[in-house]
């Protein structure tokens, strides 16, 4: 079941709609073609408004449809119906199509649009881009739904992604997404055979599990939510094999907490390893009070490099490549790092985001002398 929201609208030389009359007469073309498309279509209600008038029409099984006419030129018109999946909608993108073609001659418009509609219901098909653009997936079903004590976690089904894990109605990673961990783990350019190695966060265990095919010395994942980590061992096994279930093995431990404990344990026993993983969600969940989510990103990486070798490197995956911006700002908090720092960036198409990835290679700058 949804509802199905249908959108459509037109330009017109700005005189036709410039009064009261003119508005009228515009409208009462358009009612005369929708009452073809929406049985029992009546008008309920007219208002004016500040630059132009909204008129309201109900008809058939509570439709709805608002029709907006702007004094500048333009004419909105939303149509809203309850539809069960069974039932055949009462009008479609196609029918909506033809509507706006026939509307678009009886009303002389200069330019139309019609888009698919919108179909609202209690889970989500739309996820936003990095730079704030509606995506629709083609989810066909939840496995998972949970508010855990950080964050609300569901796993999707989506035809073309398979399982897809959902964080705070933010997608975060899908069956389809190999490319996304070897991007950021650089598969064949970095070596981590007998390294040690630090993930933050990771919770759906898929950078554990690629990891561990490399043969590293040591890998300790540390992952605040619970919820996360059971949610993806049932239904992200393909991506994550049996790592989350076992928590524990000769060469991995997972560490069930804020990770800022574990680094800062770390740091205060001397110890430093060859790679830190920065695999946490966009907006990292903090237990305590750290002011601009800027602030306690620096925090996270000033932390980490105190458990970083020499040689070491932090890498992470940064934003969306149509988000320069975000980019640039984060890229400038990495100059004012102390000690220096430099970096790398490389870029892939991740499947579930739907767009390009910008991940970030950061290491100690070093002067001749090898010192940082
Ligand atoms: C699922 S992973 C993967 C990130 C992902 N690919 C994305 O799109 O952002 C992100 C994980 O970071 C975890 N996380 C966030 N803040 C954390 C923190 N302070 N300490 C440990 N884990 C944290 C979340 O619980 C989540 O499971």
């Amino acid at each position: 079941m949804s509802v199905q929201t249908l959108l459509l609208d037109f330009s017109l030389d700005p005189a036709r709609l410039g009064d009261e009359n003119g508005q009228k007469t515009v409208f009462n073309q358009l009612e005369t073609v929708l009452k073809d498309y929406i049985p029992n279509l009546i008008l309920a209600a007219e208002i004016k408004v500040d630059g132009g008038s909204l008129k309201l029409l109900t008809g058939k099984k509570g439709s709805t449809v608002a029709v907006r006419l702007f004094d500048r030129g333009l004419v909105t018109v939303n149509i809203e119906y309850y539809k069960e999946d069974s039932e055949e909608p009462l009008i479609n993108f196609k029918s909506a199509r033809v509507l706006e073609n026939q509307l678009k001659k009886y009303m002389t418009v200069i330019k139309s649009q019609a888009y698919p509609p919108l179909k609202r219901c209690l889970f989500g098909r739309y996820y936003p881009t990095s730079d704030e653009r509606l995506l629709e997936y083609d989810i066909d079903g939840v496995l998972f739904d949970e508010q855990s004590p950080f964050q609300r976690v569901q796993i999707v089904h989506s035809k073309t992604l398979g399982n897809m894990l959902v964080l705070d109605d933010l997608q975060n990673i899908s069956e389809a997404d190999l490319v996304y961990t070897e991007t950021l783990m650089k598969r064949g350019k970095e070596n981590y055979e007998g390294k040690e190695i630090v993930i933050l966060g990771g919770g759906d265990g898929a950078l554990l599990y690629e990891l561990l095919k490399e043969k590293p010395k040591f890998v300790w994942m540390l992952e605040i939510d619970e919820t996360v980590m059971n949610a993806c061992n049932k239904h992200l096994r393909s991506i994550c094999g049996d790592v989350l279930e076992q928590r524990k093995g000769h060469n991995y431990e997972i560490i069930v907490e804020d990770c800022m404990l574990t680094v800062n344990k770390f740091i205060k026993e001397g110890k430093k390893v060859d790679y830190i993983f920065g695999d946490l969600t966009d907006i990292p969940i903090s237990e305590s009070a750290c002011g601009e989510l800027w602030e306690f990103m620096i925090t996270i990486l000033q932390a980490s490099f105190k458990i970083l070798k020499q040689n070491g490197k932090f890498m992470t995956h940064g934003n969306g490549a149509t988000s320069p911006e975000s980019l640039e700002l984060y890229e400038q908090e990495l100059t004012k790092l102390k000690p220096p720092v430099k970096f790398s960036k490389s870029r892939a198409f991740v499947p579930s985001f739907l767009e390009d990835w910008i991940f970030y290679q950061i290491s100690f700058k070093t002067t001749d002398n090898g010192d940082a």
